[in-house]
């Protein structure tokens, strides 16, 4: 079997689905590859977490989301855009369709629920920071995370709870605006009691720290990425998927809590931002693990448009490495709490 890339992807979006530019729309002849682009050189841009930043921090993140939010509808890199990619890879849009005699039929694609989701919204936000990044004149920004995992971020970060700042969505449970903690253990399968914890924050707290643990306490790659997508079978989903991750969409609720809508909500990019510190610090700190070796999975390949509107090619093989292929990383400044909960 082949990898998936967006060209299958793009010649049979579904029904009257229209692609949104930023996603698949872009002229053939003028995609470059990223593998042909420059090593990024210098020092890596720094993902802090999103409740530590300085004012002027949040002034710049600000800033480049509003200018990001008043780019014309033709433009690639607007905030309706790229949100609208999100939801282009999402609840079936695209179908996958045969591409070799004795292939099942069509079937229908998503970002999610496969060893895609790490590799596919690690893409995703790299592009969206480098956007930012391009509206404010600084090369160097870096797209802060959402710090659910450790004690002082498991609430919405403040700076995206101001109704008057471009980082605010209205559509939230209001219940969780302010003040409130999150419980990573909020997924569809565990269907934790709501209010179990109402009276016991640190109970709260350290049943979300030992729910990272669990969630990346992970040896095998399959078992922390997911399967590979099939016409025929569902593939396992990998812990790194199933575990906060969706715990913080379905808390923050609302838009984040439906996959087609969720990427209109800011706070979507930074928990995508931890999301993929918990595969760098899995792929790195924790152990080195590696990631799934298959040239299917490793060839998977996306077209996304960077931050000069020039579509870039760009394949799983190229972003299992953030520093050394991407020029990024995360500050770690504290310890992690939850690699000492197991329970
Ligand atoms: Cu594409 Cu967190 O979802």
């Amino acid at each position: 079997p082949m990898p998936i890339t967006s060209e299958v992807l793009k010649c049979v979006s579904a029904g009257d689905f229209v692609c949104p530019a930023g996603s698949t729309d872009y002229d053939d002849a003028t995609v470059v590859n990223f593998s042909d682009l420059p090593a990024p050189t210098g020092p890596p841009r720094v993902r802090r977490p999103a409740h530590l930043l300085s004012a002027q921090e949040v002034e710049k993140l600000e800033l480049a989301l509003q200018r990001m939010k008043e780019l014309p509808d033709d433009d690639p890199r607007s905030f309706k855009n790229q949100a609208a990619i999100h939801e282009a890879y999402c609840d079936g849009k695209y179908n996958v369709v045969a591409r070799s005699p004795g292939e099942p039929d069509a079937t229908k694609f998503d970002v999610h629920f496969s060893s895609i989701f790490a590799p596919w919204h690690r893409m995703y936000i790299y592009f969206f920071e480098g956007i930012l990044g391009e509206l404010v004149g600084d090369p160097a920004f870096g797209l802060p995370y959402w710090n659910w995992d450790a004690p002082a971020g498991m609430m919405l970060p403040a700076a995206f709870t101001n109704p008057d700042s471009p980082l605010y969505d209205a559509n939230r449970k209001p219940e969780n605006e302010r003040g409130a903690f999150i419980d990573l253990s909020l997924s569809p399968k565990v269907k934790s009691d709501p209010n179990k914890f109402k009276d016991d924050l640190l109970g709260l707290i350290d049943s979300n720290l030992c729910a990272m643990y669990r969630q990346m306490n992970v040896k095998e790659p399959v078992d922390f990425h997911g399967g590979y997508p099939s016409r025929t079978t569902k593939p396992p989903v990998g812990s790194l998927e199933t575990g906060a991750h969706t715990a913080a969409h379905i808390w923050v609720g609302e838009h984040m809590g439906n996959l087609k809508t969720a990427a209109r909500d800011p706070v979507f990019y930074s928990n995508h931002s931890n999301v993929d510190r918990m595969w760098h610090l899995w792929s790195t700190k924790l152990g080195n693990h590696e990631d799934l070796t298959n040239d299917q999975w490793l060839n998977t390949n996306f077209v996304f448009y960077d931050e000069t509107k020039r579509p870039v090619r760009i394949a799983v093989r190229d972003v299992l490495d953030a520093e050394k292929q991407l020029g990024y990383t995360y500050e770690e400044k504290k310890s992690l709490e939850w690699m000492e909960r197991r329970i």
